[in-house]
């Protein structure tokens, strides 16, 4: 990464005893799938990419991630499925889970005013489990994993030969409900 620019995301970034869960899941996906979990420490749930940004651009991000606000929420995940033609498997939600929708319609609408691209598809939220899956993966979790979402994140993210490194930037909480 240079200093000039960096390739970043906003997403929700799960605390430690979150995280153990979701990596021993991911790992448990990627045996059965033949692919490869992500990197230990990387699990995340993509609100926003933004792909590379110059510096300057990133102290606006900074600034508008800050208005964004919001209450806490509870995200429900209760569905592993995959995107076969990008060769993911993921954990996502059987529900529509509208606390989640709103903070990224809110995050979005706000790239948006300050002439960031976002991405014109339908939001798809999905925690990436294991990515070159060599077969098609799908199941319910017979108990959900549920995520006290109390912040959410801008990431940095650096291509390396072995994958990608990421680093938080900056973070803001939600406010208590
Ligand atoms: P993925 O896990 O489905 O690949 C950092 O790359 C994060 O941004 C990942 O969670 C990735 O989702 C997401 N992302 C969304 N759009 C992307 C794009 N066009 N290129 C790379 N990553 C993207």
């Amino acid at each position: 990464m240079s200093a000039a620019s960096a390739r970043v995301f906003f997403a929700l970034w799960p605390e430690d005893s979150l995280r153990t869960i979701l990596a021993d899941l991911a790992r448990e996906v990627a045996r059965e799938t033949r692919g490869r979990p992500p990197a230990a420490g990387n699990e995340h749930l993509t609100l926003a990419f933004l792909g590379e940004q110059p510096s300057g651009r990133i102290v606006t991000l900074r600034e508008l991630a800050g208005n964004v606000g919001g209450e806490r929420f509870t995200l429900t995940l209760d569905e592993i499925g995959c995107f076969r033609r990008s060769g993911i498997a993921w954990l996502g939600s059987s529900a529509r889970q509208s606390d989640l929708l709103a903070l990224q319609g809110r995050l979005a609408l706000a790239l948006r005013d300050d002439g960031f691209p976002v991405d014109e598809r339908p939001y798809a939220p999905h925690l990436t489990l294991a990515r070159q899956i060599r077969a098609p993966f799908h199941r319910s979790l017979p108990a959900p994993i549920v995520w006290d979402v109390s912040s959410f994140a801008l990431v940095a993210s650096e291509l390396g030969r072995k994958g990608s490194t990421y680093h938080i930037l900056a973070e803001w909480s939600l406010g208590a409900r």
